[in-house]
């Protein structure tokens, strides 16, 4: 989505839902969904819509992990941070993400093609260390399916 019509998007927004505090986190939702990351560019956009300073609105984009910042890759790789996960393994199991995949935790490869970012929980505790690609959960989270997945979104 080009900036102007994001800016275009936010404007309507606020004429629609008013300028509350509350907007801030489904008008980021919303950005988000229309145009896959929040930019930069366009923080002090809403922070000027809702009344908010430009601080408020960053703290809130980068705290929360579910907002990207920058476009997501043609693939994404969601890993579970979260306890369960990390007692199972997750952190060596993150390493090793990093290495097959080729891409640092949070960032986009340089080819665009996989994105891998932090998740917390998702509700498969049990049988972890677990992830999601491109939506699809994996559970028991191994160097050999680290291998399997790495081969099939490369394909
Ligand atoms: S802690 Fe990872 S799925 Fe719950």
């Amino acid at each position: 989505m080009p900036p102007n019509d994001a800016r275009t998007m936010i404007e309507q927004w606020v004429r629609e839902k008013g300028t509350g505090r509350d907007q801030l986190l489904p008008m980021l939702h919303a950005v988000q969904d229309a145009a896959g990351y929040v930019d930069d560019a366009l923080i002090p956009v809403i922070a000027a819509s809702l009344n908010l300073s430009r601080a408020d609105v960053h703290g809130v984009v980068t705290f929360y992990h579910d907002y990207r910042r920058r476009p997501a890759g043609r693939h994404v790789v969601k890993l579970c941070r979260a306890e369960s996960c990390q007692a199972r393994g997750g952190a060596r199991i993150e390493a090793a993400a990093v290495r097959r995949l080729g891409v640092a935790m949070g960032e986009t490869r340089g080819d665009g093609q996989v994105a891998l970012e932090p998740v917390y929980c998702l509700g498969l505790c049990a049988i972890g260390p677990n992830a999601l690609v491109d939506g699809r959960p994996v559970a028991r989270l191994d160097e050999a399916k680290l291998d399997r997945i790495a081969a099939e979104l490369s394909a």
